[in-house]
């Protein structure tokens, strides 16, 4: 029996997650959304059913309200939630999408209790959190997406100061998803090396600026929604380490109890992640810079936990 990954939310970005799963053809998938969306889960799973004789996948897609129908699955991809407007931060959507997430949680407990929960809905370290006081799962089967993708995009606008393949870079990113993350450049090379040796200073300055405004920029630029794309393939990324048991080493979003001198939060750090999750978490020597950005990072949000009653 093939692996099943439920993705809640089939908007732009759930739907992508779909997508690009359907295309490693590693899992049946569930879309799930609300009734007042009956019948657009379903078009959308039915469509992507539709590609598979092109792109090669059989997997099985299936669209629907009900959430009964994520019975049994080994993850929950949660992307349900409003997405930001220009000008919003992710922590302007933190009281609107507490109560969704954590309706979505509850339904999790009651039809899939065995699942791993792995969050993208924003504001995204607070609501992972929020989704793990709901559940009451055990931190190595909740966690969340947000480090691939601000590494991915660090890669990205390294390449293109550098004018190299994105193929050959590599970046770090921790702490959390909003104006607080903390791009390392000390971890960040191309070909293995240090881009500390390659640009300039304040070049890599204002590439840290543009990565750390990365989402605002494509929401500025779309003005209707926020970016999904790389979103997306971030999150299929954790779920292909989790079904295959790869053992990447990724920074995601992980429940910390003491590392890098934080504790009871979520926050974006290295992880192992494997058939059993955030399996270990990698706690870096850090430039004291460094490991006090995040531990600003860490605080600021342990503050914005207090507004959800944490
Ligand atoms: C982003 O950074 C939506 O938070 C997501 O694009």
């Amino acid at each position: 029996m093939r692996r099943k990954v439920s993705v809640i939310g089939a908007g732009n970005v759930g739907a992508s997650v779909a997508q690009y799963l359907a295309q490693r053809n590693l899992c049946d998938i569930v879309l799930v959304d609300i009734p007042e969306k009956e019948g657009m889960p379903a078009g959308k799973a039915l469509d992507l059913m539709q590609a598979g004789p092109v792109d090669n996948y059989d997997c099985t897609i299936t669209g629907t309200f009900d959430f009964a129908a994520i019975k049994g699955s080994d993850i929950v991809v949660v992307t349900s939630g409003l997405a930001r407007k220009p000008g919003m931060s992710r922590e302007d959507l933190l009281k609107a999408n507490a109560d969704i997430i954590r309706s979505v949680s509850e339904n999790i407990v009651k039809h899939a209790p065995n699942s791993m929960v792995i969050m993208v809905a924003n504001p995204l370290d607070l609501m992972t959190y929020h989704a793990w006081k709901v559940t009451g799962f055990p931190t190595n089967r909740v966690f969340g997406q947000a480090g691939i993708l601000d590494s991915i995009r660090f890669r990205t606008f390294v390449a293109m100061e550098l004018g190299v393949s994105v193929s050959d870079t590599q970046a770090m990113v921790l702490g959390g998803h909003g104006d607080t993350m903390v791009p390392v450049p000390a971890y960040t090379t191309v070909a293995g090396i240090p881009i500390t040796e390659l640009l300039p200073e304040a070049k890599i300055q204002a590439i840290c600026d543009r990565t750390r405004n990365g989402g605002g920029e494509i929401v500025k630029l779309l003005k209707t929604g926020s970016a999904y794309y790389a979103p997306a393939l971030a999150t299929v990324e954790m779920v292909d380490s989790v079904l295959a048991d790869r053992k990447r080493v990724f920074p995601c979003s992980a429940y910390l109890t003491g590392q890098f001198g934080l504790k009871d939060v979520y926050i974006g750090v290295p992880v192992v992640l494997g058939a059993n999750g955030v399996e270990r978490i990698f706690e870096l020597k850090l430039k004291p810079a460094d490991l006090e950005l995040l531990q600003k990072s860490g605080s600021t949000y342990k503050e914005h936990l207090k507004e959800l009653g944490y």
